[in-house]
């Protein structure tokens, strides 16, 4: 595989040209939005008085702080202690027991709210489904009794892999009233990529669904599931839900569909009463080196995060009509397209299908026809839409929405106006949530009903939130000084470790700034102490708000026969954010392959998933390497995003391999 000359380090992405022009167009930005007056006058937190005031007190005495906002869940047992930090390693809530299901739907269904939608659904074709509260608790229960039967016991690990029905939900959340550990796999994910989750969680067993619905087809889930399975020893069993009909195999003792379990189980279950610290999920991101980081969340703290942002960001009431558009395999579904919303009641809207099938307004279609009130959504659909043209959203009736909300990646001030103007028609906030797998919850955002708004800038730190903006020294940087991004003191729903490598864990976000976690990202801080995320700093690329690291696609690519070597790197692209380029070197006998670049991608599709193909391939008779033989990546990037170079080459070995791929002689 190839070597990168970039160790964290030596990272100098912050400096580098292409952050310098960010970092410029975004300073010339003055426009400044405050909250509207009638959107304050309702809002959980109403000015930023009241904002400085709840920061500074959560500033002063965290532990009175998360404390009195996780006394508002249902506790088996109260906790010991708010806070155990034997730094990196830290224990919240040590000593409670409680169960994050019971707090997600029992406590609702103990309340006037039994009767109130929980989940709306809508299918691609059109199909709509409505869960009360009560209904899903129901669901759940009786799932929660199948996993039961199955031989499911707490703290084991069952992955899941489903488009999005409210099943998928169903399965999270019957796996926290047990105690298992879930492993959502996005739907989108290979065959190899299963294997090497299920293998690396040793997950017991697998939920998945026949199929799912995608642009008035569908993809067969089932066999994926079928080929990842050959090679993972710890899956004892398979449940899989019907959906789309597909023909698919069963195979005795191994599979089982979902309906008839569920005809066998009793929809009463009593929740397991774990540890604030018991295991809830572990999810799957990439990480600059290796193979993906199984980021792992616990109970308590998660469940405490998780609520409150939801609760002060999306300034949620009853009367709400969210929807999150993400896919519960990511991060942000799982906090906030399941735990964060029902922990607080909400009711939510689950889209499965595209957003543009059948056509360019579907989302429009959706909100106009169930007055949605929130919407969160990414960068890379906004952009999308802007594409697409205005007259898909104004041709809908829109005036049900309140606030929106933007999350994955960094919102250039263009696409924040027209979300702003087209979709929010000048009356609604906008929140741009920062955040991250690790963080389990949004960690910098505006509160909507306090902050002045400005485009392209997650503002301030919510509550209780410690980031910095530091030099490579760790010393604080000055106002508009371009920086990297850190978290200075623990917080409920951070990453416990990734699991079964605390070794990776504490050299990954522990090492480079010692005492805080280092997120990866570059960032500044203005002069209202708003924060400009610059985008990452390592070798992780965001394409299209997926998080994809480069060495993972490298990876994929040398191992097809024909690759000798290989490096990927991104460069800037309209709609997707990021695009991937890679750098490809062949064996000498498979030079002049006509068909090979296509092979290349289909092949790297099956390896991780059709999201990590690469945009381009370019062929290189040799990659820039250092005198040291590690691949000179920033080269690369400045080759990839302008075909010139700027920056300094005095430490490249090969000054002919350069002038090789400058001038594009790579066929
Ligand atoms: C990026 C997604 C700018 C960032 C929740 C981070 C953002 C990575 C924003 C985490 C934002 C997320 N503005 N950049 N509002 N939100 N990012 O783990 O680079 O899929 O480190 O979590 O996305 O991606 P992940």
């Amino acid at each position: 595989m190839a070597t990168d000359e970039t160790t964290p380090s030596s990272q100098n992405t912050v400096t580098s040209s292409s952050a310098n022009d960010s970092i410029s167009s975004v300073l010339s930005e003055k426009r400044k939005f405050p909250p509207p007056a009638e959107f304050s006058k309702n809002a959980h937190v109403s000015s930023m008085a009241e904002y400085e005031k709840l920061y500074a007190a959560a500033a002063e005495d965290p532990d009175a702080y998360w404390g009195g906002i996780a006394e508002q869940f249902h506790w088996f047992k109260k906790w010991d202690s708010v806070l155990e930090w034997n730094s990196p390693y830290a224990k919240w809530f040590n000593g409670g027991k409680t169960n994050i299901c019971y707090n997600a739907l029992d406590v609702h269904v103990n309340s006037w709210r039994k009767n109130k939608a929980a989940i709306i659904w809508e299918g691609e074709e059109g199909d709509q489904r409505v869960l009360t509260y009560g209904e899903l608790h129901r669901q759940v229960s009786k799932f929660a009794n199948v996993l039961k039967i199955a031989g499911i016991r707490p703290g084991d690990r069952v992955a899941i892999y489903m488009g999005m029905v409210p099943e998928l939900v169903i399965a999270v959340l019957a796996c926290a009233r047990v105690g298992a550990v879930h492993n959502v796999i996005f739907a989108g994910f290979s065959a190899h990529a299963i294997t090497e989750r299920v293998n690396d969680s040793r997950a017991r067993m697998v939920i998945c669904a026949d199929g799912t619905r995608r642009r008035g087809g569908s993809i067969n889930l089932k066999n994926i599931v079928d080929e990842a399975i050959v090679n993972t020893p710890s899956v004892r069993s398979v449940i899989v839900l019907k959906v789309t009909g597909e023909t698919i195999n069963m195979h005795d003792g191994m599979d089982h569909w979902w309906h008839d379990l569920m005809g066998l189980a009793s929809d009463e279950c009593e929740p397991v009463e774990v540890d604030s610290e018991h295991p809830l999920f572990v999810l799957y991101t990439s990480g600059s080196t290796g193979k993906p980081k199984g980021i792992l969340h616990t109970t308590a703290g998660y469940m405490v995060h998780a609520a409150s942002s939801f609760k002060y960001v999306f300034d949620i009431k009853d009367e709400d009509i969210y929807w999150c558009t993400a896919d519960v395999g990511w991060i942000t579904g799982h906090s906030y397209m399941a735990y964060g919303p029902l922990l607080n009641g909400a009711t939510m809207l689950m889209y499965e299908g595209a957003p543009n099938y059948p056509q360019w307004d579907r989302f429009w279609d959706i909100i106009n026809r169930h007055k949605v009130t929130i919407l969160y959504t990414a960068p890379t659909a906004i952009r999308a839409f802007i594409r697409a043209g205005n007259e898909w959203v104004t041709k809908h009736n829109l005036s049900s929405l309140r606030l929106l909300g933007s999350v994955g990646e960094p919102i250039n001030p263009d696409v924040w106006m027209w979300y702003h103007k087209v979709v929010g028609q000048e009356r609604c906030p906008i929140v741009d949530t920062w955040w991250q797998t690790e963080t389990g919850g949004i960690m910098v955002s505006p509160l909507p009903g306090a902050t002045p708004t400005k485009p392209g800038t997650a503002t301030r730190p919510l509550p209780g939130i410690a980031v910095d903006v530091v030099h490579k020294d760790g010393t604080p940087c000055k106002a508009n000084e371009g920086g990297y991004l850190v978290i200075k003191k623990p917080w409920p729903s951070m990453l416990r470790t990734i699991y079964n490598d605390n070794e990776r864990y504490e050299k990954t976000y522990w090492s480079e700034f010692p005492g805080m976690y280092f997120t990866g990202d570059g960032a500044r801080k203005d002069d209202d102490g708003y924060i400009w995320i610059m985008g990452r700093v390592d070798d992780v690329v965001n394409v299209s708000g997926h998080r994809l690291g480069t060495s993972e696609v490298e990876s994929a690519l040398v191992s097809y026969e024909a690759v000798a070597e290989a490096a990927v790197v991104s460069r800037p692209d309209e709609i997707k954010g990021n695009a991937l380029v890679a750098f490809v070197t062949l064996k000498d006998e498979y030079v002049g392959d006509m068909k090979l670049r296509e092979a290349l991608r289909n092949h790297v599709a099956k390896e991780i998933g059709p999201i990590a193909k690469p945009d381009e391939i370019r062929w290189a008779k040799g990659l820039p390497k250092t005198r040291s033989g590690k691949i000179m990546r920033r080269l690369l990037r400045e080759l990839a995003t302008s075909n010139e170079i700027k920056g300094d080459i005095t430490t490249l070995e090969d000054f002919g391999v350069l002038e090789n791929l400058r001038s594009g002689e790579e066929d």
